[in-house]
C-alpha cells in the first residue's frame, strides 16, 4: 500500500469538513454543520500550507488541519486529526503529526499543543505514544484517570490539553 501525502487545497474544505465529521463520529444536526464548516473553510484557506491529507491511490484517508500560532511565534496548534477507521493503526497518524512537527520546526516553532476529549481513551494513547504530555489550563478535574482542564469550552465541557516540545 503506497500511502502519499500533501498539503491541502483551498476547495477541499467542504469535503474535509465532511470527512473530519464522520470518521470522528460525530451527528451534526444542520446548525452545527454549518458552524463546522465554515470553521474548516477559514482554516483551510488561511493555513492550507500547515494542513495536510494522507492518499491511497487518490483517495484521502486521513488529514491534518493545524496552524502556527500568531499571538505566540514559538508555538503551533493542531485542530483536527483524523483516519479512516479501516487505515487506523498503520502509522498514518504518526505520519500526519510528523510531517506537521518538521513543517513547524522549519518555521521556527518550539512546541506543538492540542486538545483532545477525556473520553477518547484512542487519541489519547495516540498522543502519548507521539510523545505529547497532559498539561492542566485553568483549574483541573479529574476524569477517567487524567488531569483534564475544567470547563474549558464552557461549563461542563472538560478538555484534555496536550503538548510537546519540537
Ligand atoms: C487517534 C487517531 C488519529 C490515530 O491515528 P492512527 O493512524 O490510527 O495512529 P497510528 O497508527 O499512527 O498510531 C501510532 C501509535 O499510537 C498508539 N495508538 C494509536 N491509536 C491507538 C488506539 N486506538 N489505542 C491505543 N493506542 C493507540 C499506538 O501506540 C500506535 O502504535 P502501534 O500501532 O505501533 O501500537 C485515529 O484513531 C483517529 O482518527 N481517531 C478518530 C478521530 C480522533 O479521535 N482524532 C483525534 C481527535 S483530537
Amino acid at each position: 500500500m503506497e500511502i502519499t501525502i500533501r498539503a491541502v487545497a483551498a476547495n477541499e474544505f467542504l469535503s474535509l469538513h465532511k470527512l473530519n465529521s464522520r470518521w470522528m463520529g460525530i451527528a451534526l444536526n444542520e446548525q452545527a454543520d454549518a458552524i463546522l464548516a465554515l470553521q474548516f473553510r477559514v482554516l483551510v484557506e488561511n493555513f492550507r500550507d500547515s494542513c495536510f491529507v494522507t492518499e491511497v491511490e487518490g483517495k484521502v484517508i486521513g488529514l491534518l488541519i493545524g496552524f502556527a500560532a500568531q499571538a505566540d511565534e514559538e508555538t503551533c496548534y493542531i485542530h483536527a486529526l483524523a483516519i479512516a477507521p479501516e487505515y487506523r493503526r498503520c502509522g498514518i497518524g504518526r505520519m500526519l503529526v510528523n510531517t506537521f512537527c518538521n513543517n513547524m520546526v522549519r518555521r521556527g516553532r518550539k512546541s506543538v499543543s492540542l486538545v483532545t476529549w477525556p473520553e477518547n481513551p484512542g487519541s489519547r494513547s495516540f498522543y502519548d505514544a507521539a510523545g505529547f504530555r497532559p498539561v492542566v489550563s485553568g483549574k483541573p478535574i479529574r476524569i477517567h484517570g487524567i488531569e483534564a482542564s475544567r470547563d474549558y469550552y464552557g461549563k461542563g465541557r472538560h478538555m484534555v490539553v496536550y503538548t510537546k516540545k519540537l
